[in-house]
């Protein structure tokens, strides 16, 4: 049966356009039942409509608090009673309450080898740091930052002369790989978090 799940993005979307165009082609069994941001100028929104797929804009801005906007979003969460909720270039920390609501039912997507250069500008520090092999890791969330148990991880090398826009077109085309892939394991039942670890079935 198809998963019904649910992507969180806050900025271009080119992640969320992977998943779902390859849930279009067929190779995810999933429907994305909605779209959630917290900016109403994501480009996100735009391609959410060209494929539609609901749209709950969440600004930031218009709530007097951290903790009001998290209300408001974990309410629109639970009301989609999704199987899967997709961290897809989601630019903020989501709080405990939010997490603890959805255990092994989050995802996310992050453009370094995990658990190296964790946060913001991933890309950046894997240029600054010298590394030969950089990429891209999707994992469950937890409360940690970047730190719940991986799925999968692709690499890319880093090349002499890199800096760290090329490095990061470089590490997003595997990032389009590797998303869809993860989400498909997920919705054929086919990980299993053990501990720390995701087995894949
Ligand atoms: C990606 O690099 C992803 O790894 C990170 O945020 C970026 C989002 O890009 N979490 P896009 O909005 O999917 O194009």
């Amino acid at each position: 049966m198809k998963k019904r799940i649910a992507v969180i993005a806050s900025g271009r979307g080119s992640n969320f356009q992977a998943v779902v165009d390859a849930i279009g082609a067929g190779l995810v069994p999933a429907t994305c039942v909605a779209l959630i941001t917290d900016n109403p100028k994501a480009y996100a929104i735009e391609r959410a409509e060209k494929a539609g797929i609901p749209r709950i804009v969440i600004d930031y801005a218009t709530f007097p608090s951290r903790e009001a906007y998290e209300r408001a979003l974990l309410s629109a969460m639970q009301d989609l009673n999704a199987d899967l909720f997709v961290l897809a270039g989601y630019m903020r920390i989501l709080g405990s309450p939010i997490v603890r609501a959805f255990p092994g039912k989050m995802v996310n997507i992050h453009p370094a080898l995990l658990p190296s250069f964790t946060g913001l500008h991933a890309q950046r520090q894997a240029v600054q740091y010298g590394v030969k092999v950089a990429g891209c890791t999707v994992h469950f969330v937890d409360e940690s930052l970047d730190g719940g148990p991986i799925i999968l991880q692709r690499c890319v090398p880093v090349l002499d002369g890199d800096d760290e826009d090329s490095l990061a077109e470089r590490i997003l085309e595997q990032e389009h790989i590797a998303f869809p892939e993860a989400i498909r394991l997920f919705c054929e039942d086919r990980l299993e978090i053990v501990g720390r670890k995701v087995r894949i079935h």
